[in-house]
Order: C-alpha cells, then sequence, then structure tokens
C-alpha cells in the first residue's frame, strides 16, 4: 500500500510516506527563510516523499523557538517562501506548512522578552522554556493569537503551499491551553476539558474562514501528555494530582478530535507527549552532550536557564542520564495504536507519526488500518534515500536511524542533520553529510 496514491480534501498524495516537520537554523535573524531552507526541503522531496510537512513555523513576530527557525507572521515572509515551496512541488512533492506558536516554551531570544514567557496560567516549569515565570495571557492577547493564525494560514495559501497543519502538540501554546497542569484558567479558555479547548477551537473556525472549505487544513494533536515525561517540575501543583501528573489522557483527546472532525478540520497527524522533545513523540535515547550543548547556549537569558546549565554540567553523567534520561527507549510505531483510535472514531484521515523505519511495518500500519499516512523525521534525515530504498523492494536502510535523538536537539545550536558518529566511517563523512544538506547545489560531499 505504500506506493498507493491518497487522496485528502482534493490533494493527491503520490504514496503513504510523509516527511514530518524537521525544524532546524535555516533561516536568516528575522525569521525570513533563506537558501539553507530550500536546499533542504527540496533534498526531501527529490528524494521521492510524497508530501512535507515543514518545520513548525512561527505565526507570532516576536516569539520564535529557537532563533533562526522560520516566521509567518508578516506578509514579507511570503515571497521567498513561495520559491521553496515551488522548488519542493517541481518534484511532484506537496508543501504542507505547519504553523505554531511555541508560548512560554520559547527556547531561545536574540535578548530575554517578557513576551517569551506568556502562557494560559501564571507558573513555573524547569525543563520548558527559559523565562523564570510563565505569565497568564489577557483575554486580548488571546484573541491576538487567534488573529495571527488566521494570518498565517492566509499567507501560506498566498505561498502556494498545499495546505497547512496547526500544532496543537510539541507542548507549544495551543497545547499548553489543552494541558490541565499548564492551563489552571478560571474563564471560558480553561476551567474544563471543553474549556480548554476553546482557543484551539477558535482558531479553527478563524483558520477555515480565512482559507475556505477547498483548503487541506489538519491538526497535529498529541493522543496522551504524560505530564510526567521527560521528569520536570511544574509549579504551582494543581488538584487532582493524578490529572496533572497525567495530562489529557485519551478519553479527552478523542473527545477532541471528535470536535476537530465537526469544527471540519480535514485530517489529524497523531503523536503522543508534550514538549519537544519527550520520549513518547521521539522514542529513543536521551542524548547528554547534546542536552548540556544546548543549554549552555541560552544560559545567559534567565536565572532559571543558568541553574538548568549548571545542573547539566556538574551533574555526572550516569547521574544525569538516570534522572534526565527516565523511561526514554525505542518503540517502533510508538504511536499506531493511538492513530488506530482516532480513526476509528473521529472517521477522518490519520496520519501517525514516531518510530516509523522499516517498510513492513509501515505497510502493516497502513494495511492494518491504524493510519491512512506515515510521516517520518529523524530516519529520513539518517537516510534521504529511504523511500526509494522501499522502492526497490528493501525492508530497511543499510544503516538505520538508530534514535540516539542527537539530531533533535542539535538542531537548536547545530546544522541539522545526522549527529551519530557510529552510523559513519569517519567524522569526515559524517560532516560532509551534514554540510550536503544545506550546502549549495554543487556542494562536492557525500549525496547519500
Ligand atoms: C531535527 C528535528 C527537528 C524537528 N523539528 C520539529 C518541528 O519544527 N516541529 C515539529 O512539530 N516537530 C519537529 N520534530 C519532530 C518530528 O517531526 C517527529 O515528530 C519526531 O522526530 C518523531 O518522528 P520520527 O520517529 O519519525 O523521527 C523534529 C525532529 C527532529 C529530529
Amino acid at each position: 500500500m505504500i506506493f498507493q496514491p491518497f487522496d485528502i480534501n482534493g490533494v493527491t498524495f503520490k504514496n503513504r510516506i510523509l516527511r514530518s516537520s524537521i525544524g532546524g537554523k535555516t533561516s536568516f535573524y528575522d525569521g525570513t527563510v533563506g537558501p539553507a531552507w530550500r536546499h533542504f526541503e527540496t533534498r526531501f522531496a527529490q528524494a521521492g516523499v510524497a508530501a512535507l510537512i515543514s518545520p513548525t513555523v512561527s505565526v507570532h513576530d516576536r516569539r520564535f523557538s529557537p532563533l533562526q527557525y522560520p516566521k509567518i507572521s508578516q506578509d514579507r515572509f511570503i515571497a521567498p517562501i513561495r520559491e521553496g515551496v515551488q522548488a519542493v512541488q517541481a518534484h511532484g512533492c506537496r508543501y504542507i506548512l505547519q504553523l505554531g506558536d511555541p508560548g512560554y516554551h520559547t527556547q531561545m531570544s536574540l535578548l530575554p522578552e517578557a513576551i517569551d514567557h506568556h502562557g494560559p496560567s501564571d507558573g513555573f516549569d524547569l525543563v520548558f522554556g527559559y523565562g523564570n515565570r510563565v505569565k497568564a495571557m489577557a483575554e486580548d492577547e488571546i484573541q491576538q493569537v487567534v488573529a495571527s493564525f488566521a494570518a498565517g494560514a492566509r499567507r501560506a495559501r498566498e505561498a502556494g503551499c498545499d495546505g497547512v497543519e496547526v500544532t496543537a502538540s510539541k507542548g507549544y501554546l495551543l497545547h499548553q491551553f489543552l494541558n490541565p497542569a499548564t492551563n489552571r484558567r478560571k474563564d471560558r479558555y480553561g476551567g474544563s476539558v471543553d474549556g480548554r479547548f476553546t482557543l484551539l477551537a477558535e482558531v479553527v473556525q478563524a483558520i477555515r474562514s480565512e482559507v475556505g472549505r477547498d483548503y487541506l487544513f489538519g491538526i497535529r494533536l498529541s493522543a496522551a501528555d504524560f505530564n510526567y515525561l521527560p521528569l520536570n517540575l511544574r509549579l504551582p501543583l494543581s488538584l487532582p494530582l493524578g490529572q496533572y501528573f497525567r495530562g489529557n489522557g485519551l478519553p479527552e483527546t478523542l473527545h477532541y478530535g471528535r470536535r476537530l472532525a465537526e469544527l471540519g478540520v480535514d485530517y489529524l497527524h497523531i503523536t503522543a507527549g508534550f514538549g519537544f522533545i519527550n520520549p513518547k513523540e521521539s522514542p529513543g535515547e536521551w542524548p547528554v552532550d547534546e542536552f548540556r550543548l544546548y543549554a549552555n547556549s541560552i544560559r545567559h537569558l534567565s536565572g532559571k536557564a543558568h541553574v538548568r546549565a549548571m545542573l547539566l554540567n556538574a551533574l555526572p553523567r550516569p547521574l544525569t542520564k538516570a534522572l534526565f534520561g527516565w523511561r526514554w527507549r525505542f518503540v517502533p510505531m510508538a504511536n499506531a495504536d493511538y492513530a488506530r483510535q482516532f480513526r476509528a472514531h473521529t472517521g477522518l484521515p490519520i496520519i501517525a507519526n514516531g518510530g516509523f523505519q522499516r517498510r513492513s511495518e509501515i505497510e502493516s500500519a497502513l494495511a492494518g488500518g491504524q493510519c491512512d499516512l506515515v510521516a517520518m523525521a529523524r530516519p529520513l534525515l539518517a537516510n534521504p534515500g529511504l523511500v526509494q530504498r522501499f522502492q526497490q523492494g528493501h525492508d530497511a536502510p543499510e544503516r538505520p536511524c538508530t534514535h540516539c535523538n542527537r539530531c533533535s536537539v542539535a538542531t537548536g545550536v547545530l546544522p541539522l542533520g545526522c549527529y551519530d558518529r557510529s552510523r559513519f566511517a569517519s567524522q569526515e563523512a559524517m560532516e560532509a553529510q551534514i554540510m550536503w544538506w544545506s550546502g549549495g547545489p554543487s556542494y562536492p560531499g557525500a549525496a547519500p
């Protein structure tokens, strides 16, 4: 089934494999996409995936995460995106632009900014964001968020993208509003399972009325939050404690899925966990060195970021790994069963993400009705030619992705690419592949 086309709202996908969002420092400092982004995205399109889901592109003009990630918060960002989208589409590959707002999970800023710490409720979060304290958004600020998503979707359409996807996962702003531990509001944006959905519902309605019914529009949704993973300290504790530690589980998210279907969303992209990165969305190892690298690169921004970096530097490696790497392990097709439940309960086309790499596994998920499409990130970064390899009848790449997650965390600081030295014959070979991703067309290095 992998190579059977599939249609959603008038958009045909030539096969069932999508490249999942891969964000990196591929833009200029103001958020305008640059040549590195265009090269990077085009290389996946050349390699035969049916569609690319873009990195999370920020709809907010000040909050972007991290620096040099793309933005779509002003009309001037449209033309450079259009150029890259056309280059992707020239290879028969669709381009879905993922819209997001990191809220208080904003990880990096040129200079510390109060706006980077705004979220649903006042509080503290040790692991995510750099702000010492989270500050609750006022209602007019929430209305601006709704308008910024609608404007972002209009701009994506004007840039020629085949569709838009809104991230209500990843622990980003919309997810912060859905999650009972981070949304303790008592107004209409909180207070109950449905109250916490209000912001997402308003965003969906605003986008639909902006882009029309005939435009492809999906939501990336976390099937279960697992708030206790990765290990974190969030204050204040809220009652009931079970809900605080768990976050939303399937009963709540399936309800959200049904409501999204009623609101006219075209598909759901199912993942799990809360926050980037977390072991449910990116199953595999917890990369100590890359976390240290990342924490150190932002330690100047706040007292919290400084203490976090100090902790990571000072603790012995095994202790760090035991604490922060608790319950990190690779699970193949980690969210396929969640995807099946969403498919059954909502009747919507479902994209499953997390831990796919083998052709046989993808085939079984498709044939077993667990999902309609599969999105992959790390395996394609490790082996860009994976789809062609499947076409040749192979089940797996010669040197598979090891799910070490170095790429997932290094991305905030270093160029995009696979950083698992054990997969390459030499350090030079690894660097050549990294440079190939974003180097110019004439880069002489290792085309995989
Ligand atoms: C380098 C890198 C950057 C990523 N950037 C984003 C992003 O911008 N937005 C997003 O929603 N997910 C992002 N992800 C998560 C992936 O889309 C995907 O959910 C995750 O890697 C699990 O899928 P996989 O097992 O196929 O890798 C990123 C992953 C990696 C490896």
